[in-house]
């Protein structure tokens, strides 16, 4: 695996699922972690919490809400004041809108707008908190969490798609102006995983078909490693990635 010894990572929404799989696994090739939810899951935190630090892992947890300002501010400034940097960011907490999920016609307002706040603000806010930090050591890695629906119109993932689509939009764009500073963003579109999120958006589905996230953590270390340092402005696909 690839080494992120002393490099300290920012995970959202790392509570459980894909958010916590990742905390582990960096812990486990030596970063110090900076994990992250919204206060209803303080507990399923600070059981992350515990798993990283019987890994030995240094770690800041951080109850905060990342589609409000003021808590990005804030979740942004106590990681820095506590490990005096940060290294990589893994915008990865998301909503999904409401469930069952109705089509766009039927998507009360303010619940296509918490969706948008969650999934594309909320990213922008955090990166734009920490860049600053980042272009002046002249690196740093921002991985962000999209999704197929982005990228295919599958009805009643309206909210959810428009705002994966606008993420992955808003890499492209940011890369294009981070080119040549050392500072790089690329997003993972992590596939079909078992995990809260898919379960309330096909409680019917076959379980047994959908990936467990502690299987697609590769691709991100990757990113988030050195041996990654030319890569921006990709997307990736975390179940078709392979290293050969
Ligand atoms: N599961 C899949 O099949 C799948 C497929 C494609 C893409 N993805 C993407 O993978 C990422 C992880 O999803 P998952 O399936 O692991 O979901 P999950 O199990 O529901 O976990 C989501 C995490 O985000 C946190 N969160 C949600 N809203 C937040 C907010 N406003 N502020 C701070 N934390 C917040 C949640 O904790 P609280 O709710 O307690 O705050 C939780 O820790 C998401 O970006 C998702 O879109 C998932």
């Amino acid at each position: 695996m690839f080494s992120l010894r002393n490099q300290v990572a920012l995970i959202t929404g790392a509570s459980r699922g894909l958010g916590r799989a990742l905390a582990v696994e960096f812990a486990k090739q030596g970063a110090q972690l900076v994990i992250n939810s919204r206060s209803a899951s303080a507990n399923d935190l600070r059981e992350t919490e515990a798993i990283l630090r019987a890994l030995n892992a240094p770690v800041l947890r951080v109850i905060a809400d990342v589609s409000q300002r003021a808590d990005v501010e804030r979740l942004a400034g106590e990681a820095l004041a506590r490990f005096g940097r940060v290294d990589i960011l893994v915008n990865n907490a998301s909503a999904l809108g409401p469930t069952p999920m109705p089509f766009l016609a039927d998507t009360p307002i303010e619940e296509f707008e918490n969706v948008l706040r969650t999934n594309v603000t909320a990213p922008f806010m955090l990166t734009r908190a920490l860049i600053g930090q980042m272009l002046a050591r002249g690196a740093g890695s921002i991985i962000n969490v999209s999704s197929d629906a982005g990228v295919v119109g599958y009805p009643t993932w309206g909210a959810y798609g428009v705002s994966k689509a606008a993420l992955d939009h808003m890499t492209r764009v940011w890369a294009a102006e981070l080119e040549g500073t050392g500072v790089r963003i690329n997003s993972v579109d992590p596939g079909d995983m078992d995990t809260a999120m898919k379960r309330a958006s096909e409680p019917d589905g076959d379980a047994s078909q959908w990936a467990k996230p502690e299987t697609v953590t590769h691709v991100f270390v990757y990113l988030a490693s050195n041996a990654s340092n030319e890569i921006n402005g990709k997307r990736f696909l975390a179940q078709q990635f392979a290293f050969v």
